[in-house]
């Protein structure tokens, strides 16, 4: 991780000795780095301005599911950087960072009338489509409203990419999408209702996407769909070609983000549309580590474990998808290295963040940094087992600032009701 740097045997972020933090705001803390976000969308910007020409620079629009906190959705937007949001709360998110109404996506599978309204309210750029039903409902909405919604179509490619079976979103099992027949079945009828200027097509095959085949397969398809639809006398004038570009967890192997965009102007660029990209993961993911406690050190039968303040309520990617998180002491880096396995608190078996870790010897009390926290981190942090929410630091020019306290306990009670009939 770039932002992370050793220094007199100890780690810092930016500068900024990550045992400092982990002393004001205690622990289990998320810890972000705002030079590191905007490093990531230079470097985005850069490859795709070196590989694609001028008229045709993608809009990129940050899938903001992998980190929604408002700062860090600000640090995003005064990049440039466009959004993506899934849910009312995420369009509320957008709209609140400042996010102007061209530069926000409405997707999911699952969109609400109260989150249609909401986009359509605010003039979004388009929403894209998943379902015959949600373009019903659009068009019902927007014709109530006044407006027309551009809309563009979730295809389901039939092409899997994700790194793992449960982030792998376009095989023709997978819930996303329609398959080609039902996007022109979706473009009939679209000439067919009010309220609605259908503009293209839209396809994501899953997230953590390492292989170029993989994206060489989609974009030839995208590229032969669109052929398929403008023969058939529909608008192709936009295409979104989704996210999924890879980051670094361990030793993986990764695409490059030069032959991502040579991919995306040898196939999508000829197409001659407005181009959509929606990263969420390479923005944050390496931008953001997690800092945890040993609260014990124990010894089962022949194990060496470390028992940490953070788990699968914290972090719950290597409980929910094998998901691997380097783990590393920020302080003593030069003792003597140790074998341990590494849980968590909750009580279930599932909550290892792993098995067979090689670190410096840890004592309790002391303070360890699980790396490349930044995407799919506080976002799916839940309180089971009724541990409080984590707190979240932002890093930057040198200094940091707690940007979320840790949850109460009065927040956590805060809602529930104990009914006077009890
Ligand atoms: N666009 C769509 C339509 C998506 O569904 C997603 C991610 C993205 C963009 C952004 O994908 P990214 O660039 O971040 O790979 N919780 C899982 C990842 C779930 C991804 C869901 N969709 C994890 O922790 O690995």
């Amino acid at each position: 991780m770039n932002c992370l740097q050793e220094k007199n045997d100890a780690l810092f972020m930016d500068n900024v000795r990550l045992a400092d933090i982990a002393a004001q705001a205690g622990t289990p803390t998320y810890v972000y780095s705002a030079a590191n976000i905007r490093g990531q969308y230079e470097a985005l910007t850069k490859a795709l301005c070196d590989h694609l020409p001028a008229n045709r620079q993608p809009l990129i629009c940050y899938a903001c599911k992998a980190n929604s906190h408002l700062a860090i959705l600000s640090i995003l937007q005064k990049c440039g950087s466009a959004i993506e949001a899934v849910s009312e709360g995420e369009l509320r998110r957008a709209i609140k960072a400042g996010f102007a109404p061209e530069k926000i996506v409405s997707e999911g599978v699952g969109k609400t009338a109260e989150e249609i309204k909401l986009g359509l309210t605010h003039n979004i750029h388009q929403f894209n489509v998943e379902s015959l039903g949600e373009l019903r409902l659009i068009s019902e909405i927007a014709t109530s409203l006044g407006k027309t919604a551009s809309v563009i179509f979730r295809v389901n490619p039939d092409i899997g990419g994700g790194a793992n079976d449960q982030i792998t979103t376009g095989r023709k099992q997978d819930k996303f999408g329609m398959p080609l027949a039902r996007v022109m079945e979706a473009y009939q009828l679209a000439g067919t209702l009010s309220g609605i200027d259908a503009k293209g097509i839209h396809a994501h095959i899953g997230s953590q996407v390492s292989e170029a085949a993989s994206f060489e397969a989609l974009f030839s398809k995208l590229s032969a769909m669109t052929a398929d639809i403008r023969h058939a006398g529909h608008k192709v004038s936009r295409i979104d070609i989704g996210g999924g570009f890879p980051i670094r967890y361990r030793d993986e192997k990764l695409l490059d983000l030069a032959t991502y965009a040579q991919l995306v102007n040898k196939f999508i660029v000829p197409l001659e549309t407005e181009i959509i990209i929606e990263p969420g993961r390479y923005f944050v993911g390496n931008s953001g580590i997690l800092l945890a406690k040993i609260l014990y050190t124990k010894r089962g039968e022949d194990r060496n474990f470390l028992i940490l303040d953070a788990g699968m309520q914290t972090l719950v990617r290597p409980a929910m998808y094998g998901a691997w998180h380097d783990i590393q002491p920020v302080e003593n880096l030069s003792r003597a290295l140790q074998n341990y396995d590494i849980a968590g608190p909750i009580c279930e078996s599932a909550d290892m963040f792993g098995r067979d870790y090689t670190l410096p010897e840890m004592r309790a009390g002391e303070i360890a940094v699980i790396k490349s926290a930044g995407a799919y981190g506080m976002c799916m942090a839940s309180s089971y087992n009724s541990h409080l929410l984590p707190a979240e630091v932002l890093v930057n020019n040198g200094s940091f600032e707690i940007i979320r306290p840790r949850q109460s306990y009065d927040a956590l009670f805060a809602n529930e009701i104990i009914p006077a009939t009890l």
